[in-house]
């Protein structure tokens, strides 16, 4: 009999949905694969109205859930051996749709399954990772995999082709920039997770899948990335609760401190990155051993709270 894999994934711009199609493409006949979407009752924009992305901040941050729609009766019915879960990073965060998702009444379809996870996002994924894998815990889910697609342009560089693609649209290259998001070769060649993955499955030795995957560079992460992330979610969490004494989403109240976060990011992003890059290598120097140690901890599945 062929496995039952489900991929369960939420996609806003429809990357996410391609580095799965990719990753499933060589065991589409293979397996039973069947797709669910994790969709909003009231769908986000894309582009984004500026005022609207840095709105959705606080809420990210303090996993306050948005209506989904519910999964077809047909999907929760059937018994799967394997849960893709395709999502992405939000303000360091799982986004708002996935962890609704994760506290809806829907995520019992988790409930004793074997779950691999895909992220595709610009490069913070840390902090969201740790966040999926407490959920798991709660619900009772078993991370079995994880492989995560970057934006492997400079950090920089990942931030100017990001407002572009988020505010006009734009995802391919213009001027002296390049396309937005994660580069298409390295989603074509998501390809090559397929196989060992059903593989694992069909074996019985989904133990043993993710030293395969890592094998197979499914994870890459810059020591530095982790400081610049510790950083950001200490003052993303700041922010979200001081937005939101003065109101829910969207609340004229609250506006001008969203007002606020979005010039304090941008002056963060752009003039205060070169300082902050600068000091993330020092501490890089002063800290090296226990940044590869936390390198190695973010690769795996385990869990040690408190890494945030
Ligand atoms: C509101 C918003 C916030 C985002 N925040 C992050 C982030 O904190 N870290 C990151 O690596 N990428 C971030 N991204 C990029 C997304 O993770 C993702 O790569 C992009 O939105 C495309 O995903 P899609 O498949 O949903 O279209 C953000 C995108 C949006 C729209």
């Amino acid at each position: 009999m062929k496995q039952r894999i489900l991929v369960l994934y939420y996609s806003q711009s429809g990357q996410l949905r391609d580095i799965i199609d990719n990753i499933t493409a060589d065991i589409s006949t293979r397996a039973d694969i069947d797709f669910a979407q994790i969709e909003p009752v009231v769908s986000y924009p894309l582009p984004w109205k500026a005022s609207k992305f840095f709105d959705t901040m606080p809420e990210t941050m303090q996993h306050i859930p948005i209506a989904l729609k519910p999964l077809s009766a047909e999907v929760m019915n059937k018994d799967y051996d394997l849960v893709i879960f395709g999502y992405q990073s939000w303000f360091l965060n799982p986004s708002l749709p996935i962890s609704s998702f994760l506290q809806s009444d829907d995520a019992r379809i988790l409930k004793g399954k074997n779950v691999l996870t895909v992220i595709g996002c610009r490069n913070m994924w840390l902090h969201g990772q740790e966040t999926i894998k407490e959920y798991f815990l709660k619900i009772g889910a078993k991370l079995v995999g994880n492989i995560v697609l970057t934006d492997t342009n400079p950090n920089l560089i990942s931030v100017l082709t990001i407002i572009r693609w988020s505010f006009k649209g734009r995802k391919e290259a213009s001027g002296l920039l390049p396309a937005a998001g994660v580069q298409d070769h390295d989603i074509k060649r998501a390809s090559r997770f397929g196989v060992p993955i059903l593989r694992h499955l069909e074996e019985n030795k989904l133990d043993e899948l993710q030293k395969e995957l890592l094998m197979l560079g499914g994870i890459h992460l810059k020591p530095g990335l982790i400081i610049l992330e510790k950083r950001g979610v200490k003052n993303f969490r700041k922010w979200s609760k001081f937005i939101r004494e003065k109101g829910g989403p969207g609340a004229p109240e609250r506006q001008g401190r969203v007002t606020m976060f979005k010039r304090l990011l941008i002056v963060a992003i752009f003039i205060l990155s070169p300082i902050s890059s600068f000091t993330a290598f020092i501490q890089l120097q002063l800290q090296r051993r226990s940044l590869l140690r936390d390198v190695e901890y973010f690769k795996e599945l385990n869990y040690e709270p408190g890494k945030f």
